[in-house]
Protein backbone atom coordinates (compact mmCIF):
# COMPACT_ATOMS: atom_id res chain seq x y z
CA UNK A 1 0.00 0.00 0.00
CA UNK A 2 2.79 2.24 0.90
CA UNK A 3 4.34 1.71 -2.67
CA UNK A 4 1.01 2.49 -4.55
CA UNK A 5 1.00 5.76 -2.38
CA UNK A 6 4.18 6.47 -3.33
CA UNK A 7 3.43 6.03 -7.01
CA UNK A 8 0.75 8.05 -6.81
CA UNK A 9 2.77 10.97 -5.69
CA UNK A 10 5.18 10.54 -7.94
CA UNK A 11 2.59 10.46 -10.63
CA UNK A 12 1.27 13.31 -9.82
CA UNK A 13 4.17 15.28 -9.39
CA UNK A 14 5.28 13.88 -13.14
CA UNK A 15 1.90 15.05 -14.44
CA UNK A 16 2.38 18.58 -12.81
CA UNK A 17 5.47 18.73 -14.41
CA UNK A 18 4.76 18.30 -17.54
CA UNK A 19 1.43 20.38 -17.36
CA UNK A 20 1.75 24.19 -19.13
CA UNK A 21 -2.01 25.55 -18.98
CA UNK A 22 -4.26 25.90 -15.71
CA UNK A 23 -6.68 23.54 -17.07
CA UNK A 24 -4.33 20.62 -17.18
CA UNK A 25 -3.89 21.53 -13.63
CA UNK A 26 -7.59 21.32 -13.05
CA UNK A 27 -7.66 17.82 -14.37
CA UNK A 28 -4.61 16.77 -11.94
CA UNK A 29 -6.84 17.88 -8.95
CA UNK A 30 -9.64 16.08 -10.17
CA UNK A 31 -7.65 13.10 -11.12
CA UNK A 32 -5.54 12.35 -7.70
CA UNK A 33 -8.25 14.42 -5.24
CA UNK A 34 -11.11 14.55 -6.50
CA UNK A 35 -14.53 12.18 -5.29
CA UNK A 36 -13.58 9.47 -7.79
CA UNK A 37 -9.81 10.37 -7.47
CA UNK A 38 -7.22 7.39 -7.01
CA UNK A 39 -6.06 8.59 -3.73
CA UNK A 40 -10.03 8.95 -2.52
CA UNK A 41 -10.71 5.81 -3.43
CA UNK A 42 -7.63 4.54 -1.00
CA UNK A 43 -9.26 6.19 1.69
CA UNK A 44 -12.34 4.98 1.05
CA UNK A 45 -11.23 1.29 1.11
CA UNK A 46 -9.72 1.93 4.66
CA UNK A 47 -12.71 0.37 5.90
CA UNK A 48 -10.64 -3.41 4.95
CA UNK A 49 -7.74 -2.94 6.29
CA UNK A 50 -6.49 -4.50 9.42
CA UNK A 51 -6.14 -2.13 12.85
CA UNK A 52 -2.69 -2.15 12.90
CA UNK A 53 -2.27 -1.21 9.16
CA UNK A 54 -5.28 1.50 9.38
CA UNK A 55 -3.47 4.18 11.04
CA UNK A 56 -0.30 3.78 9.10
CA UNK A 57 -2.29 3.84 5.76
CA UNK A 58 -3.77 6.58 7.08
CA UNK A 59 -1.84 8.70 7.99
CA UNK A 60 0.55 7.98 4.55
CA UNK A 61 -2.30 8.98 2.51
CA UNK A 62 -3.08 11.92 4.42
CA UNK A 63 0.62 12.99 3.76
CA UNK A 64 0.42 11.98 0.02
CA UNK A 65 -2.57 14.07 -0.11
CA UNK A 66 -1.32 17.49 1.64
CA UNK A 67 2.19 16.89 -0.61
CA UNK A 68 0.21 16.80 -4.02
CA UNK A 69 -2.15 19.77 -2.67
CA UNK A 70 1.17 21.42 -2.10
CA UNK A 71 2.30 20.61 -5.48
CA UNK A 72 -1.21 21.64 -7.20
CA UNK A 73 -0.84 25.07 -5.74
CA UNK A 74 3.41 25.40 -6.65
CA UNK A 75 2.70 24.03 -10.32
CA UNK A 76 -0.28 26.85 -10.69
CA UNK A 77 1.79 29.30 -8.91
CA UNK A 78 4.68 28.62 -11.69
CA UNK A 79 2.01 28.63 -14.67
CA UNK A 80 0.03 32.20 -13.32
CA UNK A 81 3.76 33.73 -13.06
CA UNK A 82 4.37 32.49 -16.43
CA UNK A 83 1.40 34.00 -17.92
CA UNK A 84 1.75 37.07 -16.60
CA UNK A 85 5.39 37.37 -17.49
CA UNK A 86 4.50 36.71 -20.93
CA UNK A 87 1.73 38.70 -21.28
CA UNK A 88 4.30 41.83 -19.58
CA UNK A 89 6.30 40.80 -22.84
CA UNK A 90 3.80 41.08 -25.28
CA UNK A 91 2.70 44.36 -23.38
CA UNK A 92 5.62 46.12 -23.52
CA UNK A 93 5.30 49.58 -22.89
CA UNK A 94 8.00 51.69 -23.97
CA UNK A 95 8.51 54.34 -20.99
CA UNK A 96 10.75 56.65 -22.87
CA UNK A 97 8.07 57.81 -25.57
CA UNK A 98 7.32 61.32 -25.66
CA UNK A 99 3.52 61.07 -23.94
CA UNK A 100 -0.01 61.98 -26.17
CA UNK A 101 -0.31 65.97 -26.73
CA UNK A 102 -3.44 66.99 -25.36
CA UNK A 103 -4.88 70.07 -27.05
CA UNK A 104 -6.60 72.41 -25.48
CA UNK A 105 -9.25 74.81 -27.54
CA UNK A 106 -9.15 78.06 -28.05
CA UNK A 107 -11.46 80.86 -28.80
CA UNK A 108 -12.62 81.23 -32.22
CA UNK A 109 -11.80 84.33 -34.02
CA UNK A 110 -15.65 85.00 -34.94
CA UNK A 111 -15.90 84.62 -31.10
CA UNK A 112 -13.27 87.04 -30.05
CA UNK A 113 -14.77 89.28 -32.84
CA UNK A 114 -18.54 89.10 -31.23
CA UNK A 115 -17.14 89.85 -27.53
CA UNK A 116 -15.42 92.86 -28.89
CA UNK A 117 -18.42 94.32 -30.66
CA UNK A 118 -21.01 92.88 -27.35
CA UNK A 119 -18.77 94.98 -25.18
CA UNK A 120 -18.59 98.28 -27.14
CA UNK A 121 -22.83 98.03 -27.48
CA UNK A 122 -23.40 96.96 -23.92
CA UNK A 123 -21.26 99.87 -23.26
CA UNK A 124 -23.30 102.21 -25.26
CA UNK A 125 -26.42 101.22 -23.25
CA UNK A 126 -28.15 98.45 -25.65
CA UNK A 127 -29.32 95.39 -24.88
CA UNK A 128 -28.68 91.77 -26.64
CA UNK A 129 -31.39 90.34 -27.82
CA UNK A 130 -31.85 86.77 -30.19
CA UNK A 131 -34.27 85.08 -32.41
CA UNK A 132 -34.79 81.65 -33.84
CA UNK A 133 -32.65 80.68 -37.21
CA UNK A 134 -35.61 78.67 -38.59
CA UNK A 135 -37.46 81.96 -38.90
CA UNK A 136 -41.11 82.28 -40.50
CA UNK A 137 -41.27 84.09 -43.95
CA UNK A 138 -43.18 87.09 -42.39
CA UNK A 139 -40.53 87.60 -40.09
CA UNK A 140 -37.73 87.42 -42.39
CA UNK A 141 -38.97 89.14 -45.63
CA UNK A 142 -43.32 90.21 -45.16
CA UNK A 143 -42.86 92.10 -41.81
CA UNK A 144 -39.90 93.92 -43.17
CA UNK A 145 -41.28 95.86 -45.94
CA UNK A 146 -40.45 92.76 -48.32
CA UNK A 147 -43.24 91.04 -49.73
CA UNK A 148 -43.27 87.67 -52.00
CA UNK A 149 -42.73 89.75 -55.45
CA UNK A 150 -39.52 92.05 -54.00
CA UNK A 151 -36.33 91.61 -56.05
CA UNK A 152 -34.33 91.83 -52.66
CA UNK A 153 -35.70 88.04 -52.42
CA UNK A 154 -33.56 86.87 -55.22
CA UNK A 155 -30.88 88.32 -53.53
CA UNK A 156 -30.67 86.98 -50.31
CA UNK A 157 -32.34 83.00 -52.23
CA UNK A 158 -32.25 80.98 -49.10
CA UNK A 159 -33.41 77.09 -47.75
CA UNK A 160 -37.01 77.28 -47.66
CA UNK A 161 -37.99 74.38 -44.93
CA UNK A 162 -41.93 74.88 -46.25
CA UNK A 163 -43.70 77.52 -47.92
CA UNK A 164 -43.68 80.00 -45.28
CA UNK A 165 -40.68 79.00 -43.01
CA UNK A 166 -37.23 79.50 -44.04
CA UNK A 167 -33.38 79.50 -42.38
CA UNK A 168 -33.30 83.05 -41.63
CA UNK A 169 -31.14 85.13 -44.62
CA UNK A 170 -30.70 87.94 -42.09
CA UNK A 171 -30.89 88.97 -38.39
CA UNK A 172 -33.57 91.95 -39.29
CA UNK A 173 -36.07 89.74 -38.73
CA UNK A 174 -35.30 90.22 -34.69
CA UNK A 175 -35.63 94.11 -35.21
CA UNK A 176 -39.58 92.79 -35.85
CA UNK A 177 -39.73 90.14 -32.95
CA UNK A 178 -38.26 92.68 -30.59
CA UNK A 179 -40.60 95.73 -31.06
CA UNK A 180 -43.55 93.81 -31.23
CA UNK A 181 -42.84 92.79 -27.84
CA UNK A 182 -40.83 95.40 -26.26
CA UNK A 183 -42.54 99.51 -26.37
CA UNK A 184 -40.27 102.09 -27.28
CA UNK A 185 -37.35 103.25 -26.32
CA UNK A 186 -35.68 99.99 -27.68
CA UNK A 187 -32.07 100.03 -28.10
CA UNK A 188 -30.89 96.42 -29.12
CA UNK A 189 -28.46 94.67 -30.85
CA UNK A 190 -28.86 91.09 -32.29
CA UNK A 191 -25.69 88.58 -33.37
CA UNK A 192 -26.21 85.38 -35.01
CA UNK A 193 -26.17 82.96 -37.64
CA UNK A 194 -28.05 83.28 -40.66
CA UNK A 195 -28.14 81.17 -43.87
CA UNK A 196 -28.33 82.19 -47.91
CA UNK A 197 -27.96 79.30 -50.66
CA UNK A 198 -24.56 80.78 -51.60
CA UNK A 199 -21.88 78.55 -53.19
CA UNK A 200 -18.81 78.30 -50.73
CA UNK A 201 -15.84 80.81 -52.31
CA UNK A 202 -13.29 82.93 -50.13
CA UNK A 203 -15.89 85.20 -49.84
CA UNK A 204 -18.95 83.65 -49.56
CA UNK A 205 -20.39 80.81 -47.13
CA UNK A 206 -23.83 79.53 -46.73
CA UNK A 207 -23.65 79.92 -43.48
CA UNK A 208 -22.14 82.91 -42.22
CA UNK A 209 -23.35 85.67 -38.59
CA UNK A 210 -24.43 89.22 -38.88
CA UNK A 211 -25.30 91.65 -35.88
CA UNK A 212 -28.51 93.07 -36.17
CA UNK A 213 -28.97 96.62 -34.24
CA UNK A 214 -32.12 99.24 -33.88
CA UNK A 215 -32.60 102.07 -31.59
CA UNK A 216 -36.39 103.48 -31.67
CA UNK A 217 -37.31 106.26 -29.60
CA UNK A 218 -39.30 110.03 -29.78
CA UNK A 219 -37.14 112.33 -31.97
CA UNK A 220 -34.33 110.02 -33.48
CA UNK A 221 -32.83 111.15 -36.44
CA UNK A 222 -30.35 110.32 -38.91
CA UNK A 223 -28.00 111.95 -37.11
CA UNK A 224 -27.88 110.02 -34.29
CA UNK A 225 -27.25 107.01 -36.86
CA UNK A 226 -24.48 108.65 -38.03
CA UNK A 227 -23.14 109.76 -34.16
CA UNK A 228 -23.49 106.07 -32.76
CA UNK A 229 -22.46 104.50 -35.62
CA UNK A 230 -19.40 106.21 -36.14
CA UNK A 231 -18.43 105.79 -32.44
CA UNK A 232 -18.70 102.12 -32.59
CA UNK A 233 -16.35 102.33 -35.60
CA UNK A 234 -13.96 104.05 -33.32
CA UNK A 235 -13.93 102.33 -30.59
CA UNK A 236 -13.74 99.03 -33.24
CA UNK A 237 -10.87 100.07 -34.98
CA UNK A 238 -9.21 102.89 -33.56
CA UNK A 239 -9.83 106.46 -32.83
CA UNK A 240 -8.34 108.18 -35.86
CA UNK A 241 -11.14 106.26 -38.54
CA UNK A 242 -13.57 108.70 -40.16
CA UNK A 243 -16.38 107.63 -42.00
CA UNK A 244 -18.77 108.32 -44.73
CA UNK A 245 -22.22 107.28 -45.62
CA UNK A 246 -23.33 106.39 -49.17
CA UNK A 247 -26.86 106.30 -50.34
CA UNK A 248 -28.34 102.48 -50.88
CA UNK A 249 -31.61 101.06 -50.44
CA UNK A 250 -33.09 98.28 -48.09
CA UNK A 251 -36.49 97.92 -47.86
CA UNK A 252 -36.82 98.37 -44.38
CA UNK A 253 -35.44 101.67 -44.01
CA UNK A 254 -35.90 105.01 -45.93
CA UNK A 255 -33.76 106.87 -46.27
CA UNK A 256 -30.93 103.58 -46.38
CA UNK A 257 -27.10 103.90 -46.65
CA UNK A 258 -23.99 102.09 -46.47
CA UNK A 259 -21.41 103.03 -44.42
CA UNK A 260 -17.91 102.85 -45.06
CA UNK A 261 -14.98 103.38 -43.05
CA UNK A 262 -11.16 104.79 -43.56
CA UNK A 263 -9.24 102.03 -43.64
CA UNK A 264 -7.60 100.84 -40.02
CA UNK A 265 -4.29 99.65 -41.53
CA UNK A 266 -3.37 102.68 -43.97
CA UNK A 267 -5.39 104.93 -42.53
CA UNK A 268 -7.14 105.62 -46.06
CA UNK A 269 -3.39 105.84 -47.94
CA UNK A 270 -4.70 102.72 -49.99
CA UNK A 271 -3.33 99.39 -49.46
CA UNK A 272 -4.13 95.25 -49.93
CA UNK A 273 -6.57 95.61 -47.42
CA UNK A 274 -8.56 98.05 -49.08
CA UNK A 275 -7.76 97.34 -52.66
CA UNK A 276 -5.99 100.45 -52.90
CA UNK A 277 -9.37 102.89 -52.24
CA UNK A 278 -8.48 104.12 -48.59
CA UNK A 279 -11.97 103.11 -47.39
CA UNK A 280 -13.47 99.58 -46.21
CA UNK A 281 -17.23 99.16 -46.59
CA UNK A 282 -18.82 98.05 -43.10
CA UNK A 283 -22.12 98.11 -42.85
CA UNK A 284 -25.80 98.85 -43.70
CA UNK A 285 -28.16 101.05 -42.28
CA UNK A 286 -31.03 103.19 -42.25
CA UNK A 287 -34.01 105.37 -40.82
CA UNK A 288 -36.75 102.47 -39.73
CA UNK A 289 -39.30 102.48 -43.01
CA UNK A 290 -42.65 103.77 -41.15
CA UNK A 291 -44.43 100.94 -42.86
CA UNK A 292 -42.38 98.45 -40.16
CA UNK A 293 -42.85 100.60 -37.43
CA UNK A 294 -46.43 100.49 -38.29
CA UNK A 295 -46.56 96.57 -38.73
CA UNK A 296 -45.50 96.07 -35.04
CA UNK A 297 -47.99 98.51 -33.74
CA UNK A 298 -45.52 101.55 -33.28
CA UNK A 299 -47.29 104.61 -34.48
CA UNK A 300 -44.66 106.61 -36.92
CA UNK A 301 -45.71 109.69 -36.29
CA UNK A 302 -44.61 109.56 -32.57
CA UNK A 303 -41.63 107.44 -33.05
CA UNK A 304 -38.89 107.20 -35.06
CA UNK A 305 -35.53 104.80 -35.25
CA UNK A 306 -32.72 103.60 -37.21
CA UNK A 307 -31.29 100.06 -37.67
CA UNK A 308 -28.25 98.87 -39.15
CA UNK A 309 -26.84 95.55 -40.15
CA UNK A 310 -22.89 94.22 -40.92
CA UNK A 311 -21.19 90.57 -41.35
CA UNK A 312 -19.58 89.26 -38.52
CA UNK A 313 -17.15 87.57 -40.60
CA UNK A 314 -16.29 90.39 -42.62
CA UNK A 315 -15.72 92.33 -39.80
CA UNK A 316 -13.15 89.41 -38.49
CA UNK A 317 -11.38 88.84 -41.37
CA UNK A 318 -10.73 92.71 -42.07
CA UNK A 319 -9.31 92.61 -38.41
CA UNK A 320 -7.37 89.84 -38.41
CA UNK A 321 -6.27 89.64 -41.96
CA UNK A 322 -8.07 86.59 -43.09
CA UNK A 323 -8.37 86.60 -46.58
CA UNK A 324 -10.85 83.33 -47.28
CA UNK A 325 -13.98 83.19 -45.35
CA UNK A 326 -14.14 78.83 -45.61
CA UNK A 327 -10.97 79.09 -42.89
CA UNK A 328 -13.38 80.46 -40.74
CA UNK A 329 -15.52 77.32 -40.78
CA UNK A 330 -12.94 74.64 -41.46
CA UNK A 331 -11.99 74.29 -37.54
CA UNK A 332 -8.32 73.46 -38.77
CA UNK A 333 -6.27 73.88 -35.90
CA UNK A 334 -3.59 75.09 -37.40
CA UNK A 335 -5.29 78.37 -38.86
CA UNK A 336 -7.01 79.07 -35.69
CA UNK A 337 -4.55 78.47 -32.64
CA UNK A 338 -2.66 81.45 -34.16
CA UNK A 339 -5.48 84.05 -32.49
N1 LIG B 1 -30.25 92.82 -43.43
C1 LIG B 1 -29.32 93.49 -44.32
C2 LIG B 1 -28.58 92.45 -45.14
O1 LIG B 1 -28.60 91.31 -44.80
C3 LIG B 1 -28.38 94.34 -43.55
C4 LIG B 1 -29.04 95.56 -43.01
C5 LIG B 1 -29.06 96.72 -43.72
C6 LIG B 1 -29.68 95.55 -41.80
C7 LIG B 1 -29.68 97.87 -43.28
C8 LIG B 1 -30.34 96.68 -41.30
C9 LIG B 1 -30.30 97.83 -42.08
O2 LIG B 1 -30.95 96.73 -40.16
O3 LIG B 1 -30.93 98.95 -41.59
O4 LIG B 1 -27.99 92.81 -46.13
Amino acid sequence: MKEKLEAIKAAALQELKESVIKTEIENIRVKYLGKKGELTQILRGMGQLSNEERPIVGKLANEVRGDIEILITKASDLIKNKESEQKLKSEVIDISMPGKKQTVGKRHPLDLTLEKINDIFLSMGFAIEEGPEVETDYYNFEALNIPKDHPARGEQDTFYINDSMVLRTQTSGIQIRTMEIQKPPIKMIAPGKVYRSDAADATHSPIFYQIEGLIVDKGITFADLKGTLELFTQKMFGDKIKTKFRPHHFPFTEPSAEMDATCFVCNGEGCKVCKGSGWIEILGCGMVHPKVLQNCGIDPEVYSGFAFGFGLDRITMLKYGIDDIRALYESDMRFLKQF
